[in-house]
This record gives structure tokens, sequence and C-alpha cells, in this order.
């Protein structure tokens, strides 16, 4: 296993439209899951895609473990997700902060579709079908969008609401 490099918006390879995985079972497929897992990690997030490390398939990765620090926080159970689909079952957008390990350091007010399916298969070709909300179905969206070249900026209304997280979320005495 390796740390692999993850690209920093404005590389062009970020902006691709990635390709179906012909063999979700594949040794190289098996290296670049365990990799991006180690990469994903190490950068302490909550998802990765593999167009993020230079791989332009349709892959990614995501968790959210439970964190005793924010009982609050949404888990979102560890997938690996190939050739995903995403279908929304419910048009209501819901506005939530979005970060990127592309684009470290910021974050941007995204809306999305709150309620949606996706589908795919893992990598022994077991299906995954599974409906999500909240934070869930925001991460599986946000990864997906890199699979078709969208990054979270791109999706911001108002750019006001975009910028570098110490700023944005800075204790009021301070600013
Ligand atoms: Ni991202």
């Amino acid at each position: 296993m390796a740390v692999r490099e993850i690209l920093r918006m404005g590389n062009p390879l970020l902006l691709q439209q990635a390709a179906a995985v012909d063999d979700p079972t594949s040794a190289e497929i098996r290296q670049l899951i365990a990799d991006m897992y180690e990469t994903m990690e190490a950068a302490n997030g909550a998802g990765l895609a593999a167009p993020q490390v230079g791989v332009p398939l349709r892959l990614v990765i995501f968790a959210v473990e439970a964190n005793p620090r924010y009982p609050e926080a949404e888990t979102v159970p560890s997938t690996v997700l190939i050739n995903p689909e995403i279908e929304v079952l419910d048009e209501t957008r819901e506005a939530g902060w979005e970060g990127c390990l592309s684009i470290p350091g910021m974050r941007g007010l995204v809306e999305r579709p709150n309620h949606i399916r996706y589908r795919g298969v893992d990598q022994d070709r077991n299906p995954i079908d599974r409906e999500a909300t909240g934070f869930h179905a925001r991460v599986v969206q946000h990864e997906c969008d890199h699979l078709d070249g969208i990054l979270y900026p791109f999706r911001i209304r108002d750019p006001r609401n975009f910028g570098f997280e110490d700023e944005l979320f800075k204790p009021a005495a301070e600013n």
C-alpha cells in the first residue's frame, strides 16, 4: 500500500470524464482501492474519487466513522463504490458546507438534493443499492461529481459562501 499524491484544483486531470471500470475484481483495482484508503485516511478525508489520485476511472470510496468528539455527526458506512449511478428521489435541496481534499483548507456552501438512491458494485462485484439522505447523500454526490470532472466550487450559488475554513468559521471574537 502507498499514499498517493492527491491532485489539486487547477490540474486538468480533475476535469476529465472518468471511464467505467471493466473488471472491479482485478489486481490493479484492488491495489488502487488499498492505496486510496491509505491516502484518504492520511489526509483525514470523508471520501476520495479515483480521478483525485490521477486515475480516470469511475470508482469512489467514502467513510465517516462515529467520533466520540462529535456525537452529533452523521456516520456514513465505509464503502467502495464502482461504476455508480445516482437517482434523485426528492428534488428538495439542502445547503451544506463542503470541503475537498483537492482544495485543501477551503469550504463552500453547496445545495444538493437531500434524498437519493445510489447503485453500483463493490470490489467483489457485489451489488450496492442504497437510499441515502443528509450528509450521506451529500458525500456520495460530491464524490460521484469527481467522476464527471465537477468540483464543488462549480456548484456554489453565491461565491461569497466560499473561503478558507479558518476564516469562515473563526469564532466571532477573533473577527
Ligand atoms: Ni472532493
